[in-house]
């Protein structure tokens, strides 16, 4: 990761957000990770000199949190829940299927490098579940024969949407997102259904609210 003057432009409006420079350091890796599809040795020294910080302290956040990688990732990262209401309405064998049809086990990429295979855990989208996602974004209500499909559409470049967000784009775009939020793809993929509002409406129709937050104003 080279530190062009348009690489230092766009950390400093990341850093510019935070009153202490070293909380930048989470959205630098995602922006990392947006020039290069992985965290490179050469980008957490590039990261610890305009923060401030040692190569070790910014390694020591790389290599805790999942979403960074220090191999490159490729075009599309590919997420499999398996965690419990995933795994219990199938998500271990949409897993499988996926496995199969990249060559390719967690933390593995296909032979060619184009799709990251990834077992995750819960995505808090457990009301469709089980999930896959794509790049971060949700594919709902898979099963072993769809999730492939996805895959042999995403191999073939063609358009995939998200169940409940925009087109997808690849990894990298998604990172980029990840650093600078405000991409203009909030509003795509269609709002909250009836099965994500259910306890909503329930506590409702029943008057239940939520008590309030000790110190707190509600
Ligand atoms: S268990 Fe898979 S999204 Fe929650």
């Amino acid at each position: 990761m080279e530190l062009t003057p348009e690489l230092r432009a766009q950390m400093t409006e990341i850093i510019g957000r935070y009153p202490n420079s070293r909380s930048a350091l989470m959205p630098l890796l995602h922006l990392a990770q947006s020039i290069d599809d992985e965290v490179t040795p050469e980008a957490m020294e590039t990261i610890a000199g305009v923060l401030g910080l040692t190569t070790a302290e910014v390694a020591a956040v790389a290599t805790f949190y999942t979403m960074y990688k220090r191999k490159p990732v490729g075009k599309h990262h590919i997420g499999v829940c398996t965690n419990s209401l995933c795994a219990l309405l199938g998500g271990d064998a949409v897993y499988d299927a996926v496995a199969e049809r990249l060559g390719a086990g967690h933390n593995e990429t296909d032979v060619d490098g184009t799709f990251w295979l990834e077992r995750i855990e819960c995505q808090a989208a457990c009301t469709h579940a089980p999930v896959m996602t794509v790049d971060w974004e949700f594919m709902d209500n898979q099963t072993p024969s769809s999730a492939v499909d996805i895959i042999d559409r995403l191999a073939r470049g063609e358009v995939v949407q998200s169940t409940r967000g925009p087109v997808i784009r690849d990894f990298q775009a998604t990172e980029h997102t990840l650093a600078f939020p405000v991409d203009g793809l909030a509003g795509e993929g269609g709002e909250a259904d009836a099965i994500m509002l259910a306890g909503l409406t329930y506590a409702r129709e029943h008057g239940m609210s939520a008590p309030a937050a000790p110190g707190g104003d509600a």
